[in-house]
C-alpha cells in the first residue's frame, strides 16, 4: 500500500533513481558537447546512502524502482547496487534506462544480481547519423548491447526513441521494423525542454501526432486499452500482439495519472522531472548529530514533505513554463 498520496490522489510506487550525472554519449536533445557543469562527486550519494533512501522508499509503499542517470552503467559499483536493491525486504521491481554502450560486459552480471527489465536509448539505425546526433562513433556498441540483453533474458527490452526533426524524423518506420524484426518493444518519447543546450524547441519538436501518422502509412494501429500509469500510449501492430508506443509528454500530458518520484545523484527528492523545486535528503543522511533510526524517519519525512509538493501537471503548456534549472542528466531519465 502506497503511503505517498498526493493532494490529488495520486498514489506514488515508482522512483526513478539517478545514480550519476556523467554519460558517455552528448545527445544534443540532452546535453551539449562541451558540457562540463558536472555534480561534483563528493555530492554524489554513496551506495549505502542510496540503498538507505531506497530502504525508506520501499517502507513508504514504492514497489518498482528504475536505475537511470545520466548513464547508470558508469557507476563502477552497479552490480553491486543491482545486488543490494534485489535482497532489501519487500524488493522493489528493478529496472533500468541506458544508453546501452556497456550493456555488452554488464548484461549477465546485471540479470544474474537481479535487474528484471532494461529500457536501451537508441534513435537512429546509421551509424552516421548516430555520430551526428550523440557526438560518439558507438553505434555497434549499441546493438552489441541490446543483443548481450536479449541473451541475458532481460526481457521485454524496451528501447526509446526521440526523433529530430532534420536527423532522424524520416525513421519511424524504420525503427518499428527493425525492433519488431528483432522482438524489441518500441517507444518514441517527444523531445521534452531539458536540455543543458536549450535547443528545444516547440515549432521543430517531432509530435505525437506527426509519429502516429508516419508509422500509419507502414502499419495499422490499433490502440491497446489499459494505459494504467504508462506514459505511453501503446498500439497493436497489424492486428498482431505486437505493440509500439508513442510518448507525447509535451502534447499529450499523462500528469493525471502519475505514480512516480524522483531521486536525483546528488539526493534530491524531486515531484517531478519539471518541478522547480528539490527536497535535500543528502544533508539528512550526512548529519553527523543523527542516528541511523532518526535519519530514517527524517527522510520518510521529507518523502512525504515532497509527495505533498506535487503540481497537477508539468505546465510545459502554460505561457509562463520555466524550463528546470538542471537537465535530465542531472535529474534522471
Ligand atoms: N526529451 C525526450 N527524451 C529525452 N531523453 C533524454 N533527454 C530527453 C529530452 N530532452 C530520453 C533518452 C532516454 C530517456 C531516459 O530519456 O533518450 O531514452
Ligand atoms: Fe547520455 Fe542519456 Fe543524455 Fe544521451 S540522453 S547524453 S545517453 S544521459
Amino acid at each position: 500500500m502506497s503511503k505517498l498520496i498526493d493532494t490529488y490522489g495520486r498514489k506514488h510506487r515508482n522512483l526513478r533513481v539517478s545514480l550519476t550525472d556523467r554519460c558517455s554519449l552528448r545527445c544534443t536533445y540532452c546535453m551539449p558537447n562541451d558540457f562540463a557543469a558536472w555534480i561534483p562527486n563528493d555530492d554524489l550519494l554513496t551506495t549505502d546512502e542510496l540503498i538507505t533512501v531506497i530502504e525508506v522508499a520501499v517502507s513508504q509503499g514504492i514497489d518498482e524502482v528504475r536505475l537511470t542517470g545520466g548513464e547508470p552503467l558508469l557507476r563502477p559499483d552497479i552490480v553491486e547496487i543491482v545486488e543490494r536493491i534485489a535482497s532489501i525486504n519487500d524488493a522493489p521491481r528493478l529496472t533500468l534506462t541506458t544508453n546501452g554502450l556497456r550493456l555488452n560486459e554488464l548484461a549477465q552480471p546485471l540479470a544474474r544480481a537481479g535487474l528484471n527489465r532494461i529500457n536501451v536509448s537508441l534513435d537512429t539505425l546509421s551509424r552516421e547519423r548516430f555520430k551526428t546526433l550523440t557526438y560518439r562513433d558507438r553505434f555497434a556498441d549499441v546493438i552489441a548491447g541490446l543483443e548481450a540483453a536479449n541473451s541475458a533474458g532481460l526481457f521485454p527490452i524496451k528501447v526509446n526513441s526521440v526523433l529530430l526533426q532534420g536527423i532522424n524524423d524520416d525513421e519511424a518506420p524504420a525503427l518499428l521494423a527493425w525492433a519488431l524484426e528483432n522482438e524489441y518493444s518500441l517507444r518514441f518519447i517527444e523531445q521534452m525542454p531539458l536540455d543543458a543546450g536549450g535547443i528545444w524547441d516547440r515549432a521543430t519538436m517531432v509530435s505525437a501526432d506527426q509519429i502516429y501518422k508516419d508509422l500509419s502509412t507502414h502499419y495499422s494501429l490499433t490502440p491497446v486499452d489499459g494505459r494504467g500509469s504508462s506514459p505511453a500510449e501503446e498500439f497493436f501492430i497489424n492486428g498482431t500482439s505486437a505493440t509500439v508506443g508513442i510518448i507525447g509528454s509535451v502534447t499529450r500530458p499523462f500528469c493525471g495519472a502519475c505514480d512516480r518520484l524522483r531521486l536525483t545523484s546528488d539526493g534530491q527528492l524531486r515531484s517531478c522531472l519539471f518541478s522547480n523545486e528539490e527536497v535535500d535528503v543528502r544533508k539528512v543522511l550526512r548529519d553527523p548529530n543523527k542516528e541511523i533510526q532518526e535519519k530514517r524517519i527524517e527522510i520518510a519525512s521529507r518523502f512525504q514533505k515532497t509527495v505533498l509538493s506535487k503540481l497537477p501537471g508539468h505546465g510545459i503548456n502554460d505561457p509562463s513554463f520555466i524550463a528546470p534549472a538542471r537537465p535530465m542528466s542531472a535529474i534522471g531519465g
